[in-house]
């Protein structure tokens, strides 16, 4: 198949669709995030990249801290609301059921089956259109019916995923494979 080149684009497919949170003047607030990743495994790190003009960029710096909410499918529509609103002039808070667990400013949403809370470590101006903050994940919460075998379900979850460029929302498809395992019946095809 032939290549065809498409720009210094941030094609990277697919990307999450979380909401952060934070807090300002006691206010809890969420915008959704799809530049956001897992840095570290322990002490475990993650990234978001956030724009300055967001209010979300303000409350991260005025709690030190953020949340990582993960919505399910059936959330889709209230996830892209937030993007559409800013907490500048709206109140966001009113939107969910807020809960906090050990930072008192960081707030989560209940109705998200998944939700990281993350002490802030460092932030990086890029000097362009988004400025890093890198949290601590200080604890995880779960919904009880979400976990199996000890685990985070990924089907109970149902995350949803985006496409960068065309701007769409997608559904976690079909189990593929388990990682670190399924190479090795490659290995034996290779013999
Ligand atoms: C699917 C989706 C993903 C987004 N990802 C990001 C992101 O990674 N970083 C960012 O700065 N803005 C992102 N945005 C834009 C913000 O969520 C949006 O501007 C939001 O209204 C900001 O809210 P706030 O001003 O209350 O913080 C995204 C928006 C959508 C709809």
């Amino acid at each position: 198949m032939k290549k065809k080149t498409m720009g210094a684009k941030p094609f990277l497919l697919p990307m999450t669709t979380v909401l952060a949170g934070a807090s300002r003047e006691g206010k809890a607030n969420y915008m959704p995030v799809s530049f956001c990743g897992i840095i570290q495994q322990s002490p475990a790190l993650i990234v978001i990249s956030v724009g300055p003009t967001h209010y979300t960029n303000k409350a991260i710096k005025d709690s030190q801290g953020f949340s990582v909410n993960i919505p399910s499918a059936d959330m889709v529509e209230i996830t892209d609301y937030c993007g559409l609103i800013s907490g500048v002039n709206n109140d966001k808070s009113v939107l969910f059921d807020n809960f906090y667990g050990k930072l008192e400013n960081i707030p989560m949403i209940k109705e998200c089956h998944l939700n990281l809370e993350c002490k802030l470590v460092n932030s990086i101006d890029l000097g362009g259109t988004h400025e890093l903050f890198i949290g601590e994940i200080l604890e995880s919460y779960i919904d009880e019916d979400c976990i199996t075998n000890n685990l985070p379900d990924i089907k109970k979850i149902d995350p949803i995923t985006y496409s960068v460029g065309s701007n769409e929302y997608w559904r976690v498809g079909e189990y593929i494979g388990k990682a670190w395992g399924v190479g090795k019946n490659y290995e034996s095809i290779k013999k």
